[in-house]
């Protein structure tokens, strides 16, 4: 099989993850342009893949013609950037959120559409394998009708990660500790409860961090279309990165994730635990390292003619609730969704 010759904006943070993505994807990508406004680097990611190119310039990367772009860069520019790429005819795997706005998420949806081309959004923890299997049971049946979910994230951010030119800005990282880091949390319960919220009260707080104008504190109510209530809960200002929970109750079963490993609990059953198989191999303490499963998950699927994963419309769902979030915090109401 011919290999995907693919491309990737943004050469930061996350793009360690990447780098062992594509190599644990060898078999099916050829990482072929490396693209950063800090050419320094975008020279150093290129460098690890022979014959990559690399530039701070978009136009170059469109000129390489790539068959697939990953979008690694600030939540603002995701938008502009996939749309480019889409236009220029790559199919594109951007980073979570979709973008900043519905609006957005929907022009980036119709231009996928328009011009024949994928679009897929990362969320690599619906990949923890124990994730996969609450998702079967409770698709199944399993755990009876779900009557409610939890959340809640403590991470530490010090001070020096939002000394950059986006982070901490409502107009370029789109809010704080709910829209970049418990968005995972967010997406998961969602996803796990499989339909859609229709109400939710927030609130957001300012309490440690405040070098910066989002939030590092929110909690809220949620409410889905199933009549289950979901408990939600994040600070980024905690001493160090606690181990993330999601749990989903049901009238006959229940789960709780804890970072990666997945304890589940059916009536009549001994309760069982499903362990990550998927070591951390990036070594930065990002929750989960299943990005390498979701981007060979990508280009199979790719390679296959199949819709990939995550759906950007599912995506733009997860954004609405988070936006929802930080308008009901904002207005001090409640806001149908
Ligand atoms: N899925 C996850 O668990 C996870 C974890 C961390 C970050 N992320 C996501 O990855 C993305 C990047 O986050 P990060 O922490 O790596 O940020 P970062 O600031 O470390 O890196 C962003 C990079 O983009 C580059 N850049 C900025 N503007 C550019 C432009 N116009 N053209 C080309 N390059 C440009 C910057 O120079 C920088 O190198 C965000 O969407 C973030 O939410 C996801």
């Amino acid at each position: 099989m011919q290999k995907f010759r693919v491309g990737i904006i943004g050469c930061g943070r996350i793009s360690v993850v990447y780098l062992k993505a594509f190599q644990y994807c060898s078999d099916l990508v050829e990482v072929c342009f490396a693209l950063d406004k800090e050419i320094g680097r975008a020279q150093a990611f290129a460098a690890h893949f022979e014959g990559c190119r690399f530039s701070d310039r978009l136009e170059d990367l469109l000129a390489a013609h790539p068959d697939a772009v990953h979008i690694c860069t600030p939540h603002f520019l995701h938008k502009e950037q996939a749309v480019a790429c889409l236009r220029a005819g790559c199919h594109v795997l951007t980073e979570k959120p979709i973008a900043l706005s519905v609006q957005d998420a929907q022009e980036m949806i119709r231009t996928a559409r328009d011009c024949s081309r994928q679009l897929g959004v990362i969320f690599q923890n619906r990949y923890i394998e124990g994730v996969q299997e609450a998702k079967r049971l409770i698709e199944a049946g399993a755990f009876g009708p779900i009557r409610g979910a939890w959340s809640s994230l403590a991470w530490h951010r010090p001070p020096s990660y939002y000394e950059c030119d986006w982070k901490g800005s409502w107009e370029k990282e789109g809010g704080g500790v709910v829209i970049d880091q418990a968005i995972h949390s967010i997406d998961l319960v969602r996803y796990l409860m499989g339909c859609e919220a229709v109400s939710v009260q927030g609130h957001i707080a300012r309490r440690i961090l405040t070098n910066i104008e989002v939030e590092d504190e929110a909690d809220a109510a949620i409410t889905f279309e199933n009549g289950a209530v979901y408990a939600f809960y994040a600070c980024n200002y905690y001493i160090k990165n606690s181990p993330i929970r999601v749990e989903i109750s049901g009238e006959k079963g229940r789960c709780l994730l804890k970072e990666t490993e997945m304890e589940i609990e059916l009536d009549g059953q001994a309760p069982y635990k499903i362990l990550p198989q998927v070591q951390d191999n990036a070594g930065e303490g990002y929750w989960g390292s299943y990005h390498d499963v979701q981007v060979r998950e990508f280009y199979r699927r790719l390679a296959a003619g199949k819709p990939v994963c995550v759906d950007p419309q599912d995506a733009t769902k997860t954004l609405e609730l988070v936006l929802g979030l930080y308008t009901s915090a904002k207005e001090n109401r409640t806001v149908r969704l």
